[in-house]
């Protein structure tokens, strides 16, 4: 090997070298042509490792040429790679790419649930008439869900309400309420510490639970709307006449209701009401009463002054009226047919 032949060697290889990085087309192409040209059996490292035959200072020139094509090699690969990279980012950012002003045409953005909806109506009808709306917790303890309401332990209304008890672990027994009626207790202490007490126009929409066998007219976890009026001399003609108006407001006039003497341990004298449409069937729809004086004093109120009347109505079975749907089961069902009816 002389050092002619070696010069003429490195230089071929370089160029041969610079020509296949400038025709690779990816990264990792690149990346494989690297090991084949600088790698420890590249024709470069071979020729390199012949150079041992030649005199020192053949070997030294010799040695400068494969050198200078190394470097010329590792060159080129480093401009190859950046923009190699520069191009594989260009194209995924443009993969990527989002026209925000493209229009996509109508979307469908469904609505809200049937009692939902109906929930807002009555708040709407309730608002209109001069009541706050007021809310409480669905997790209670046994005194609000039942002694504060006049029903202590073993009273036989207890029985009526099929009850989930939880188990907490610490004092005091908690229940997931049974009915809205212990919000009345705790808006009649909230007013009398924030405002110094009645006159209170409310009204307390929420989800109650009952341990309960579902059927057409029943759900284990359904929606009542509570409602408390605290004032002066409140009579049994502002009960009748505050519902006659909220039915009539919502439900138009082809629908009848009947009062009926009932008995709730909150409320005396208590009613029920019923409701049809002409020709049908009577459904249960609501509870309602003078406040009994002793729910009065546990709401801090002070039964010799002041009066009041209160209700609970089963907001899915008014909407089951309402859009006439024959198994109240339906409401809990999660049928997108069904819902998209509303
Ligand atoms: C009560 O819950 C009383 N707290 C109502 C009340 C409030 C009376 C204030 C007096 C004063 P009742 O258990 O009847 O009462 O339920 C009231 C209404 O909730 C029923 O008329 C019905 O419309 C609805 N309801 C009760 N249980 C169910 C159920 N399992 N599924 C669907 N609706 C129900």
């Amino acid at each position: 090997m002389t050092v002619e032949a070696t010069q003429i060697a490195a230089t071929r290889i370089a160029e041969a070298g610079v020509e296949a990085v400038g025709a690779v087309a990816t990264l990792a192409e690149l990346t494989a042509l690297e090991t084949t040209l600088l790698g420890k059996k590249s024709e470069l490292s071979m020729a390199r490792r012949s150079l041992g035959s030649l005199e020192p200072d053949q070997r030294r020139e010799a040695g400068a040429a494969f050198n200078a094509t190394r470097e010329a090699l590792g060159a080129a690969i480093e401009a190859r790679r950046s923009e190699l990279a520069a191009a594989e980012h260009r194209a995924s950012m443009e993969a990527e790419a989002l026209d925000l002003t493209r229009f996509i045409g109508p979307v469908n953005r469904g609505h809200v649930h049937p009692v939902t909806a109906t929930r807002e109506r009555l708040e709407d009808i309730f608002i209109g008439l001069g009541f706050e709306v007021a809310e409480g917790p669905d997790l209670e303890t046994d005194w609000f869900n039942f002694g504060a309401l006049n029903i202590p332990p073993h009273h036989p209304a207890r029985g009526m309400h099929d009850t989930f008890h939880l188990d907490l672990g610490g004092p005091g027994d908690y229940v997931l309420r049974t009915h809205t009626s212990p919000v009345q207790i705790r808006h009649m202490r909230a007013v009398t510490a924030e405002r110094g007490g009645p006159p209170i126009y409310a009204i307390m929409p929420g989800r109650v639970y009952r341990n309960e066998r579902t059927d057409a007219t029943h759900l284990a976890a359904l929606h009542q709307l509570e409602g408390l009026v605290i004032d002066r001399q409140i009579t049994l003609g502002h009960l009748e006449g505050t519902i006659d108006t909220f039915i009539r407001a919502y439900f138009g006039s082809e629908f009848e209701t009947r009062f009926r003497p009932s008995y709730f341990p909150f409320t005396e004298p208590s009613a029920e009401v019923d409701m049809r449409t002409a020709g049908g069937d009577w459904l249960e729809i609501g509870g309602c009463g003078m406040v009994h004086p002793t729910v009065l004093r546990n709401g801090g109120i002070d039964p010799e002054i002041w009066s009041g009347f209160a209700f609970g109505f089963g907001i899915d079975r008014l909407a089951k009226m309402r859009h006439d749907v024959p198994d109240i089961r339906e409401f809990v069902a999660n049928d997108v047919r069904f819902l998209s009816q509303f």
